[in-house]
């Protein structure tokens, strides 16, 4: 991918991190959100995206049949709209392997913990409970299993007396709002991919800070 790029982004909630997208990277460089799905009709992230006039449309696991059904129409809206990339910002849903062959390599999340340490719900409370010192961000491809795919860019926050969520995530999420964005710029600049000696690492482009020699 280089030369633009044409995203959707899917939220579940309050959608910091679009907004992050969309003052960061939309209608820069040929980036574009094309696209703002939610599993959440009332999620304040699509009221982002629409005070920015882009399309947004929300699917509930309650009005299909299934999670296959519910990701068929979700990829189909998706692919419509001519996206390039899937962007999983606060997105709190699995998505299904047949959603990921639709997209392949080609679906980003990012994790508010720096994996493989605590993968799925409450990560920050999971890292407090373990008495780390050390928090952190990932942003990763998403792959069939829980935050488990090749991770493209990770960003650790020291952070010794942290004892509450409260103590933590403001400043993780200032991280997020600047990893996520800069994966983006990354990708579209053509500057990620997977290693073809070992598909669980992505190479990034020479000179790009963590940049790997091929
Ligand atoms: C972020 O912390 C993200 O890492 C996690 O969910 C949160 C979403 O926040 N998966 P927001 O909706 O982007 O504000």
């Amino acid at each position: 991918m280089s030369g633009g790029l044409r995203l959707a982004v899917l939220a579940s909630g309050a959608g910091s991190n679009l907004q992050a997208i969309l003052d960061g990277v939309h209608g820069r460089d040929g980036i574009e959100v094309v696209a703002v799905g939610s599993d959440k009709p009332g999620a304040a992230a699509l009221s982002r995206a629409q005070q920015r006039g882009i399309p947004t449309a929300a699917f509930p696991l309650a009005e299909q049949a299934d999670r296959a059904a519910r990701d068929g129409a979700l990829a189909e809206w998706i692919a419509g709209r001519g996206a390039q990339l899937v962007v999983l910002a606060g997105y709190m849903q699995l998505v299904t392997p047949a959603f990921l062959a639709r997209f392949p390599h080609a679906v980003i999340n990012v994790h508010p913990a720096l994996l493989p340490a605590f993968p799925g719900l409450r990560a920050v409370e999971q890292a407090l409970a373990c008495g780390v010192r050390v928090f952190g961000v990932t942003v990763h491809f998403v792959d069939e299993g829980v935050d488990t795919g090749p991770i493209i860019l990770q960003r650790a926050l020291e952070l010794p007396y942290a004892r509450e969520p409260d103590d933590v995530l403001p400043a993780l999420h200032a991280v997020e709002h600047e990893l996520l964005p800069e994966a983006i710029r990354l990708i579209a600049r053509g500057a990620v991919r997977i290693d073809p000696a070992d598909p669980r690492r992505v190479l990034l482009e020479p000179g790009t800070a963590g940049g790997t020699s091929p």
